[in-house]
């Protein structure tokens, strides 16, 4: 039977859509077919129910994911909650070396679930990237002040990646396994003729 899997995923610089990707190519090693679409071309005729599981990944930007994801996870929410599902969150202050500050995120994150009320089976929160190259001159500005903040004057023409891949492997290995679970109890209850 093919196995396959949707991710949802909203990104403004890459990132997000990098990590999604990255997912994806590591589910593919366990033989799962995945589907990727960006959450803003997700419509409400989209099937989920025709998935085996979910992920959705966004990125926070000014302390708040998406509104349109917020959206997507209330429409899908009773989908969602009927197989294994995930949720990935991707910003900066992961980055932070201080519990203290990473801790704004898990309240960033909570909040977000709590909103949307959807209780993923995995939940994990990755570093983002700094790519000075993909910035306007606003965005350019905004992000050298932080950056000049958290680690001190930074050369605006490199781009700077934080995302540990290792704990996205850690991250799919884990989900995977609630998908192993739960196709075991859907062979239990449904056996396939011999
Ligand atoms: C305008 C702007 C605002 C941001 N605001 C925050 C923020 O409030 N908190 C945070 O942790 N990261 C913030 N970030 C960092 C992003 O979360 C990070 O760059 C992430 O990799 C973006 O993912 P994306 O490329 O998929 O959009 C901000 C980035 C930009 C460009």
């Amino acid at each position: 039977m093919e196995k396959t899997l949707a991710i949802l995923y909203a990104t403004s610089e890459g990132q997000t859509k990098k990590i999604a990707d990255h997912i994806a190519d590591q589910l593919h090693r366990y033989n799962y077919d995945v589907h990727k679409l960006k959450g803003k071309s997700v419509f409400t005729d989209f099937d989920l129910k025709a998935y085996e599981g979910a992920i959705i990944g966004v990125p926070v930007h000014r302390g708040e994911y998406p509104g349109y994801m917020k959206k997507l996870i209330r429409h899908y929410r009773d989908e969602l909650h009927q197989m294994p599902s995930a949720f990935f969150s991707v910003s900066l202050t992961e980055a932070e070396e201080d519990e203290m500050k990473r801790q704004e995120i898990q309240q960033i994150i909570n909040r977000f679930l709590s909103d949307v009320d959807w209780h993923p089976t995995v939940i994990a929160s990755f570093a983002g990237a700094v790519p000075f190259s993909r910035y306007g001159f606003i965005k350019k500005l905004i992000m050298r002040s932080i950056m000049r903040r958290r680690v001190g004057e930074v050369d605006v023409s490199k781009d700077y990646e934080y995302t540990d891949w290792v704990s996205v492997d850690e991250f799919v290995d884990q989900f995977e396994s609630h998908l192993a679970v739960a196709r075991a109890a859907g062979e239990q209850r449904h056996p396939s003729a011999p």
